[in-house]
């Protein structure tokens, strides 16, 4: 801590001028203060060791641990090193630095804290100055004890105020985050229920792609477990299967459900739900990255030469590839407009030739290799 060695001003200055005052307050006011558990602290800058003396006397008997600085730096190497006071009593004229100076630091670094300047006789226009700046207070020399006294209870009581205040308004911002964070997971959760409810309401449409979605969720969720994914990559393939053709809300039905060869501008507009459907999943950007992922690349091919963006083997995100092998098999064993339903075996059959150009061949294999394909069974056989 940085105290004076020596009164710049001179004590005796202050004894004439404050003499009186001084043995009318020092008398103990508050005995019963010294047994309260946790003391307020108190910091008083001054450069004369005089005023300081007075001061803390004034502060210790009203019930504060006081510590003193003689200056602006050594008042800041005190609070870095002890932590925040409650209240600052600080000289506004000191050497080197003055108490505005001071004044500004504390109230950038240390909000909580009362700052009580004192300026010289008849500085009172400083003296506003410094209340303007943010100052709780200000005290004239010569020093008046009482007047000390009664204006750090008020300091003491507005400070108490508003930390109060400023705590209440704290968790007032911390519950409206909180609920903010609630109601927006509410209503990504309301989001994805509509999409899913477009998703069963565009297949309801053709009865040949009934149900396609939740089955391509139902074979890469297999495929993740096959691979080993973390359980929260199974529930984004989950989701991303669920959602993978969203896109399609925007294809043409005549497209869609054509039998014939589809013309380049048909094609164009097929391709498309890609992204389409990435943009009308923009609202889950944050939260669901790699479903929109998904749902850009499912169609895109290893060997690159997949839409829309062409990418290569690892460029497109694993669930993307799982997703791509999941959609091929389901459209080649469900019947389709544009071609008869493949037997599974011969679906099989076609992953394990494509592995390497279209699919991933590690995703195949795993594919291949579970043997969790009850439900691929029973959804082929007669019910
Ligand atoms: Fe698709």
């Amino acid at each position: 801590m940085a105290m004076t060695s020596s009164a710049h001003r001179g004590g005796a200055a202050l004894a004439a001028a404050a003499g009186p005052t001084i043995g009318l307050v020092l008398a103990p006011s508050h005995p019963a203060a010294e047994s309260v558990p946790a003391r307020p602290r108190a910091l008083v800058v001054d450069d004369d060791d005089e005023i300081r003396r007075v001061l803390r006397r004034l502060l210790e008997r009203e019930g504060f641990d006081v510590q003193e600085a003689d200056g602006v730096d050594g008042a800041l190497e005190v609070l870095a090193h002890d932590g925040e006071v409650g209240l600052v009593i600080s000289d506004l004229h000191m050497p080197h630095r003055n108490g505005t100076e001071l004044l500004n630091e504390l109230l950038v670094q240390y909000p909580d804290t009362s700052v009580i300047m004192v300026t010289g006789d008849g500085d009172v226009s400083t003296a506003v100055e410094c209340l303007k700046l943010g100052a709780v207070d200000y005290l004239s020399k010569p020093i008046d004890l009482p007047v000390v006294r009664a204006r750090v209870a008020k300091a003491m009581r507005d400070r108490a105020r508003n930390v109060e205040l400023r705590r209440l308004q704290q968790t007032f911002e911390e519950d409206l985050q909180r609920e903010v964070r609630t109601l927006s997971h509410r209503n990504r959760a309301m989001f994805i229920a509509q999409v899913q409810m477009a998703v069963t309401m565009l297949e309801a449409r053709d009865a040949y792609t009934r149900g396609h979605s939740r089955r391509v969720a139902e074979y890469s969720t297999v495929i993740g477990r096959q691979l080993d994914l973390d359980v929260m990559l199974i529930d984004e393939l989950q989701l991303a299967g669920e959602l993978h053709d969203i896109g399609k809300i925007g294809t043409p039905d005549a497209v869609l459900r054509k039998a014939g060869p589809l013309t380049a501008e048909e094609v164009a507009q097929i391709r498309r739900h890609t992204i389409d459907g990435e943009a009308m999943l923009a609202a889950l950007r944050d939260d669901h990255p790699a479903v929109l992922q998904v749902v850009r690349s499912h169609h895109e091919r290893v060997d690159g030469t997949g839409f829309p963006d062409g990418l290569c083997g690892n460029e497109i995100s694993l669930l993307a590839r799982i997703v791509s092998v999941a959609d091929a098999f389901d459209a080649m064993t469900s019947t389709r407009t544009y071609r008869e339903l493949q037997p599974t075996a011969s679906a099989f059959e076609v992953l394990r030739q494509a592995a390497g150009a279209q699919f991933d061949p590690v995703v195949v294999t795993a594919f291949l290799a579970t043997q969790s394909l009850a439900a691929v069974e029973q959804r082929n056989s007669p019910t």
